[in-house]
Formats: structure tokens, sequence, C-alpha cells
């Protein structure tokens, strides 16, 4: 599973194979915004302060993509495992 930290409380939540980020972060984020969760509105949008994100949106530029500074969380996942988000 992914391991993602969550900045702001220092807690990290795990990430089952099938779950999305944004499902697993609601635990204890419920206040985690989104709308479409099909990776187009970019409500979702969410900083990234570390890891390398594995971007499944069609929001993004593909500089934006390359950057790694943020990722769309209700479809995108991570190469690395674990990833630091500005939550
Ligand atoms: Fe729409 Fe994530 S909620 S892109």
């Amino acid at each position: 599973p992914l391991a993602v930290e969550l900045a702001r409380s220092g807690a990290t939540v795990r990430v089952e194979a099938g779950e999305t980020v944004l499902h697993a972060v609601r635990n204890l984020v419920p206040s985690a915004p989104s709308s479409c969760e099909q990776g187009w509105c970019g409500t979702c949008e969410t900083r990234v302060l570390d890891g390398e994100p594995d971007h499944r949106d069609r929001v993004l530029t593909e500089g934006e993509r390359e950057s790694g500074d943020t990722m769309m969380i209700c479809v995108s996942r991570a190469r690395s495992e674990r990833l630091v988000l500005d939550l």
C-alpha cells in the first residue's frame, strides 16, 4: 500500500490497492474537497510536498505533471511508496 503523510497534522494514512488517495485522506480530513471524483474538474487538486505522483487526471498540463507539485487525489496515485501532501 501507498503511505500518504498529511503535512499539517503529521498523520500518515495507508492507501490500499483499489482505494483512492481521496478516500483514504477523508478518514482524517473529512473536509477534503472533491466534485467529479473522475479526474477532470480540478476540485481535489492538492499540493505535493514530497514523493512522486502518478498522474491519472485530465486536468494538469504536461509541464504541471512533470513538476509534480500538485495532483488530483481523486484518481492519481504515486510512483514512490510515500507521498507528503499539503493537507
Ligand atoms: Fe474532480 Fe478530483 S474531484 S478532479
